[in-house]
């Protein structure tokens, strides 16, 4: 017998749609930090990116929001993500690590957009070297979470949840 291509009562109930109506939160890391848990230790824990994702996700749930995550090397991948939100997700929180210092395209991505979005680094770049003071995000962030290890991503999450639909509204 020929199977039927709609979805069953069963399997749609799985997915209910309180869950498919959560504003989505995209969450991008930029290159090198799928190395977390070997990179640098010292600098940036043992903590796994898979780990970080996992803890987004659970804490998504929590505040009810759809957590989505991505992890690119390259610049241009990040950048089609972005242009891909464009009036899909309520926030990106963007950790564009070495990024962040250099990339003018990631910069008018983010402008172009018109998405809020939260940088973020594991690290405290202002106590580190010269090159890290300055992030060319900055200006088209709504905001920095910088210095608390794998916490500047769950309290950028947090900030995001606490704006409601108010800051969607806002042009940024
Ligand atoms: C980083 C800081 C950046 O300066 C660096 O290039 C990274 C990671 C952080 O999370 O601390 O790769 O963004």
């Amino acid at each position: 017998m020929k199977k039927k291509a709609t979805k069953s009562p069963a399997s749609a109930a799985r997915k209910p749609r309180a869950v498919r109506g959560r504003p989505r939160v995209l969450v991008l890391h930029g290159p090198n930090l799928n190395l977390l848990g070997v990179r640098e230790p010292a600098v940036y824990g043992r903590t796994t990116l898979a780990e970080i994702d996992r803890s987004l996700e659970a804490l998504g749930v929590e505040l009810g929001l759809d957590v989505e995550t991505f992890q690119s090397n390259h610049e241009g991948a990040l950048i089609d993500r972005i242009q891909a939100a464009r009036g899909k997700v309520r926030a990106i929180v963007i950790n564009a690590a070495g990024l962040t210092h250099t990339s003018v395209a990631l910069r008018d991505a983010l402008a172009a957009a018109e998405v809020p979005a939260v940088e973020v680094h594991l690290s405290n770049v202002h106590a580190r070297e010269e090159f890290r003071h300055h992030s060319l995000l900055a200006a088209v962030a709504v905001g920095q979470i910088s210095g608390f290890g794998p916490q500047s991503y769950l309290l950028a999450l947090r900030a995001v949840g606490s704006w409601g639909r108010s800051l969607t509204e806002r042009k940024v």
